[in-house]
């Protein structure tokens, strides 16, 4: 998590914001670090739910497809980083009276209803070029038609200091009326962190994370240049894991960056690394999180493979914190009756 100053602290105090998708409650984190207050959260998975109670003492077990917007509280700020897989254009086109499965349209049903001052979504960089860029294209003219400017933009979190490259689209959606039309998404300018910086030492680690060497294939000869950052090289690719040089197996060196991290990775077969004093081993539950900026109190209690899998949809709790910053210095949203920033 990104340090705020103490004027940040109680900037989005007496806002209410509902967490849709909350997952580990990434959006959740960021908006309670400027004071906000979450009035309803929901998850259909119920491991994800055990761990967001453990942390927030909160019931966020639902399904949101047979949750009617009338019983959502009223809020200003609706979250959610909706699963991507279930937008289709063929839902779409059935219209909105058939929205089994289309879970991006329970947003719109909810928002539709509620009117918040703000929406903010995320999902993963492919929805842009999806079906040729009109899945993007449907999703913001959805937004627009119920009244809001949408500002969107791909960031990634390297430049949010987290040693993890997870590029993600973020959706800025201010209700047209209180929309002051300055807001600007947060600059990507500096990688202050690499790996090395979120390991724990090696006495901190109980489980035995160590990958056989033998299922290594180290000093892999990369011919492909997309594997690497071009821009910086941060992504140190030392080899892979397994039978098979895939994304999600990559071994990385400490003094640099890691993946994306998906569910995947933190897979308990094949699955992500480091090399690290010559021993390769993964990374711990802890590390995996602090890729993502949670901060050391979060609890953490099921096992390491269940919250690597947890975490690996999550939202990076710093580039949240930053956009919602951006919010206030811009002064993007006008003052209004309820959502009065100061
Ligand atoms: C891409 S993840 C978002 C994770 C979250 N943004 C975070 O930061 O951890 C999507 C989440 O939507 C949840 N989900 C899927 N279908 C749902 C439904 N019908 N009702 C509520 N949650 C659902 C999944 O369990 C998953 O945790």
């Amino acid at each position: 998590m990104i340090e705020l100053n103490k004027e940040y602290k109680d900037k989005l105090k007496g806002i209410k914001f509902i967490d849709l998708f909350c997952g580990l409650g990434g959006f959740r984190l960021a908006l309670e670090s400027f004071g906000a207050e979450c009035v309803f959260s929901s998850d259909i998975d119920k491991n994800v739910s055990k761990t967001y109670f453990d942390n927030f003492n909160d019931n966020c077990l639902n399904d949101i497809t047979k949750t009617e917007a009338v019983e959502i509280p009223s809020h200003n700020i609706l979250c959610g980083g909706f699963p991507c897989q279930a937008f289709s254009i063929g839902g779409y086109k059935k219209g909105f009276d058939d929205e089994r499965g289309v879970l991006f349209l329970d947003i719109i049903r909810i928002a539709k209803y509620h009117l918040p001052e703000l929406l903010f979504l995320e999902n993963v960089k492919g929805l842009v070029e999806h079906d040729e860029g009109k899945t993007f294209k449907i999703i913001v003219d959805c937004l627009e038609d119920l009244g809001y400017n949408v500002y969107t933009k791909v960031l990634n979190s390297k430049y949010f200091d987290v040693p993890q490259s997870r590029e993600r689209i973020y959706f800025i959606c201010i209700r047209q009326d209180i929309d002051n039309k300055t807001f600007e998404f947060p600059k990507e300018t500096k990688i202050n962190k690499t790996i090395k910086d979120i390991l724990l030492s090696s006495d901190e680690i109980k489980e035995n994370l160590f990958i056989d060497r033998e299922r290594c294939h180290l000093n892999h000869k990369y011919t492909n240049n997309n594997l690497f950052d071009t821009e910086e090289k941060r992504l140190l690719v030392a080899g892979y894991n397994g039978i098979k040089d895939h994304n999600n197996n990559r071994i990385y060196y400490a003094d640099g960056l890691f993946c994306t991290y998906t569910k995947s990775t933190g897979s308990t077969n094949n699955g992500g690394g480091i090399v690290l004093n010559n021993k390769v081993r993964r990374l711990q539950k802890r590390e995996v999180m602090r890729l993502f900026g949670f901060p050391d109190s979060y609890k953490i209690d099921y096992s390491h493979y269940k919250i690597c899998q947890q975490a690996g949809n999550s939202v990076v709790v710093n580039v949240i914190q930053s956009i919602i910053k951006n919010l206030i210095d811009t002064k993007a949203i006008k003052s209004y009756h309820k959502f009065n920033i100061k």
